[in-house]
């Protein structure tokens, strides 16, 4: 099949280049010719684990390529996919979908014959009628069939999750565009991930409500895990004795700081607005919404708790700065609310991520970064690990905490055990367990 994909970003460029893996003729069309000009010489604009490979191969097999014309792109394919960034409306949390409208226009004006047109991005449930209407109204010469395709890829596990889905999602009341798309996720399909095949507004509310579903359920380990600190159990536990119980399920109960990222953030609040503009409210997710935000702060407060009564000047080191490992994206990362209530009470922070240090350096003003987790460390006053890259996971512990004025170690991801800290030397403070004091 022959596919067009609008938007270069996160899923345009994982999708188009999964799709290409699979057989199919990709065109990826963005406006940013800088952007394009850097695919072409094989420069990802972000980091993904394999992505870089996946596209030279497919560049060198000539199932993929990169255009800025976007008419160039969109003559002649089977399907578009609208690839588009769906960002937070500033003045009121609706998703900004101006990008996403843009981009139907341009396909209506580059159409030149039957055309199903894929909404790709997180879009509020009616969107699709909105696209449809933009289209027909522009060009009523030309059947369109706009379908919904929501995609559930995670950063840092991308391509697998696009090439062995749980499911594909495809919300369609036409049976041509439902034979296109069908034409498309065969190889999936074969490969044993089944399809769901529902009406559009189904299709679009699936996205939003997989999203927040998994929100309240970080947001439910998450109070459990400050439970559990009030009386004394181990998260860990709680989390693996509930979570084999095959009606909640053991993943997403990892507690944390708080969730963040550039999805469950943002869809959270669309799907609220959404929910407030039909008059139906899904107070459970309110709720969330406002426990997550809380709790970033509050685990900064934490850590100026254990810093005494005069943290003005202390020194605290932060290992891991983007939201989660494996990504270089600091969208809603914890570790921003964590290090701006450290620095609003005189703390002085210095830090290290793998790969978020570039963004980082833009969002973080005053921190200082440096290159590597032993070096943050010199004579810091704590450390606080926010992101369990796997770099962490196997520090020399003893070596850290003698290099710390004082061995105060705060473990966000529960990535180490009370005991081996104790034995370095630390006062252990984890999530959702006990807190461990130096021996
Ligand atoms: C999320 C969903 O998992 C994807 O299915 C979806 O496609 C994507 O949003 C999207 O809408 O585009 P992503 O934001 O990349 O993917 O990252 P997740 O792995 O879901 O993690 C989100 C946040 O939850 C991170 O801050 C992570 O640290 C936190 N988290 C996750 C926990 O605190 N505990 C957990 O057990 C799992």
């Amino acid at each position: 099949m022959r596919i067009a994909m609008i938007g270069t970003g996160y899923v345009g460029l994982v999708s188009g280049a999964c799709f290409a893996e699979i057989g199919h003729d990709v065109i990826c069309v963005d406006k940013d010719a800088g952007k394009i000009e850097r695919l072409k010489q094989n420069i990802m604009p972000i980091y993904e684990p394999g992505l870089a490979e996946l596209v030279e191969r497919n560049v060198e097999a000539g199932r993929i390529a990169f255009t800025t014309d976007l008419a160039e792109g969109v003559a002649g394919v089977d399907a578009v996919f609208i690839a588009v960034g769906t960002p937070s409306r500033k003045s009121d949390g609706h998703a900004d979908l101006s990008y996403v409208y843009a981009a139907t226009r341009e396909i209506a004006a580059a159409a030149t014959g039957q055309l199903v047109v894929v909404t790709k991005s997180t879009v509020p449930v009616g969107t699709g009628d909105e696209v449809e209407r933009i289209l027909t109204e522009a060009r009523p010469d030309i059947r369109f069939m706009v379908t919904s395709n929501p995609e559930f890829l995670r950063e840092g596990a991308a391509i697998g999750d696009f090439m062995k889905p749980d499911r594909v999602v495809i919300g369609t009341e036409e049976d041509d565009a439902r034979a296109v798309m069908a034409g498309i996720y065969e190889p999936i399909e074969k490969d044993g991930s089944p399809i769901v095949y529902t009406a559009r507004r189904t299709s679009e509310l699936i996205k939003y409500a997989a999203n927040a579903f998994l929100s309240i359920k970080i947001t439910f380990i998450n109070e459990i895990a400050d439970l559990c600190e009030a009386v004394g159990g181990d998260v860990r536990d709680v989390s693996r004795g509930i979570g084999l119980d095959s009606r909640i399920g053991s993943r997403f109960l990892n507690a944390g700081p708080g969730y963040g990222g550039s999805c469950f953030p943002k869809d959270t609040l669309a799907l609220l607005k959404t929910a407030e503009d039909f008059q139906s409210p899904i107070r459970v997710v309110d709720v969330v919404v406002q426990v997550n935000e809380t709790r970033k702060r509050a685990m900064g407060r934490k850590v100026l708790k254990a810093l005494g009564d005069d943290p003005r000047g202390k020194t605290v080191a932060v290992l891991g700065l983007t939201f989660k490992p494996n990504t270089d994206d600091m969208r809603e990362a914890p570790s921003l609310s964590i290090i701006q209530a450290l620095q609003d009470s005189g703390v002085k922070i210095r830090a290290h991520d793998p790969e978020g240090m570039e963004h980082a350096r833009g969002l973080l003003p005053g921190v200082e970064l440096v290159d590597g987790p032993y070096e943050a460390v010199e004579g810091a006053d704590a450390l606080a690990i926010v992101t369990e890259w796997d770099l962490y996971r196997g520090l020399d512990l003893p070596r850290i905490a003698s290099l710390m004025a004082k061995p105060l170690l705060f473990d966000m991801r529960n990535i180490y055990s009370g005991e081996e800290a104790e034995a370095a030397g630390f006062t252990y403070v984890a999530i959702g367990r006990k807190t461990t004091a130096k021996g």
